[in-house]
């Protein structure tokens, strides 16, 4: 009989994870609220209304902590804190300290985001990472964001996926600020790597002992079809442009063709941060999918081995532990997201790796960038319009796997064996 218990290795941490703009509500000044407003946004669901988190952050802290959550990956807004350039509100920063805080005093270690997709207006409307003065500008709130809540922060994501911002927003054109330009998306990553490596540094400065990285998406690329010279020319192309030479300029400084820094090589990293959730499957310039397996319902394959590859090869090529930054996926009624995290949980414990920690995206439903409300990621369920929380059965599955470290035969029973993903 096949055994589906499991075991958490000593000191692994489960965590959850989150973004200002995704979660908090109540600010109107980033480039976000502006591509909502302009119409962008498929359900036409404001980031003003979020989960109103800004105002809620106690009763989701004391949730997170009825859930025994252990880490927690949280962000800062950048537009709020720094409303007009070199302004600080100081009254922001000291709602995120009193957040912190009341995190630590619950037991959960805060990993702070300091930058996820979302720019204040003014920075947007200059050029964003384009602009001469981009990395200074970021520099100086980065500068200011570790003096105010440093002491609270356990660990630090500097960037999120630079890659999916700069293509989905100057490549593909579908996210702000809508342009299509390859060379344009080469220096925003050129810009975000520099930004990431000055981060790593100011925070080391002031904290040497603390764990600095950046949050990678990965995916698992493979050729539409494996004898098809085509396919694999493309699909190499496109793991190194989008994936494995950002990588290694955010981590080392080094020049990736294209991609090129203006800092000094060196090593950038503490930790190695993924988000993981699909796998690509390239016969053209653009991602597919592959037919006929498992979806969730924004129709990504579900492909738990590819976080065991992705753990493996980052590991092998970087040697610093791994750190799933970000692991979750879209199902409206919660109907397969306890197979998922147990399939995706226990194929990154098989990995040939050092892995230490996972945070679940998400922690509640959120904002979903393009999708608004419409597409569901949490463990937690929120109505958006009185914006109560539900605990999912997902939810339910993950506080049990903390508590007990692990899943036994009767938890997979219980929670995984009677659910199914769908197939097209
Ligand atoms: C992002 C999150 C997003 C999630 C699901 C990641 O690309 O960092 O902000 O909500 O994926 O799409």
């Amino acid at each position: 009989m096949e055994n589906h218990a499991f075991k958490l290795p000593e000191g692994f941490l489960l965590g959850t994870a989150t973004a200002s703009t995704q979660v908090e509500g109540s600010c109107t000044t980033t480039n976000w609220y502006d591509w909502y407003r302009r119409g962008h946004i498929k359900d036409h669901s404001s980031p003003d209304n979020a989960d109103q988190h800004w105002r809620l952050w106690r009763e989701d802290v004391d949730l997170m902590a009825s859930m025994g959550i252990q880490a927690a990956r949280i962000g800062i807004e950048w537009a709020r804190v720094e409303p007009a350039r070199g302004e600080f509100d100081e009254q922001a920063y000291e709602r995120y300290r009193q957040e912190l805080s009341y995190m630590r005093e619950k037991g959960i270690m805060p990993l702070l985001t300091l930058w996820h997709f979302s720019n204040p207006m003014w920075f947007e409307e200059k050029g964003a990472f384009l602009q001469e003065d981009a990395r200074e500008i970021f520099r100086e709130y980065a500068e200011k964001t570790i003096e105010e809540v440093g002491d609270l922060a356990e660990s630090w994501v500097t960037i999120n996926e630079p890659n999916v911002y700069a293509f989905n927003g100057y490549f593909m054109g579908a996210w702000p600020p809508g342009r299509k330009s390859f060379s344009r998306t080469v220096k925003v990553l050129d810009a975000l790597a520099d930004c990431h490596i000055t981060a790593y540094q100011l925070i080391h400065a002031k904290y040497p002992d603390a764990k600095v990285g950046f949050a990678q998406h990965v995916r698992v690329f493979e050729p539409l079809r494996p004898g098809n010279l085509w396919h694999k020319a493309c699909c190499a192309a496109v793991q190194w442009l989008f994936q494995d030479g950002i990588q290694k300029v955010f981590c080392t400084g080094r020049k990736a063709w294209p991609y090129r820094s203006r800092s000094a090589e060196g090593t950038y990293y503490d930790y190695l941060g993924m988000n993981y959730y699909s796998r690509s499957v390239i016969s053209g310039i653009h991602d597919g999918v592959m037919a006929g397996t498992a979806k969730n319902d924004l129709h990504w394959e579900i492909y738990p081995d590819g976080i065991r590859a992705v753990a493996e090869k980052f590991f092998g090529r970087y040697q610093k532990e791994i750190w799933i930054t970000e692991n979750g996926t879209c199902d409206n009624q919660d109907a397969f997201r306890s197979r998922y995290i147990y399939e995706h949980l226990r194929k990154l414990l098989e990995a040939k790796a050092e892995v230490a920690r996972y945070y679940h995206w998400s922690l509640m439903d959120n904002w979903e960038w393009l999708e608004g409300e419409s597409a569901r990621f949490g463990l937690v369920h929120v109505d958006y319009g009185t914006q109560k929380r539900t605990l999912n059965k997902s939810g339910k599955l993950y506080a049990e796997i903390i508590a007990r470290q692990g899943v036994s035969e009767e938890m997979y029973e219980r929670y995984v064996r009677g659910e199914a993903y769908h197939v097209e």
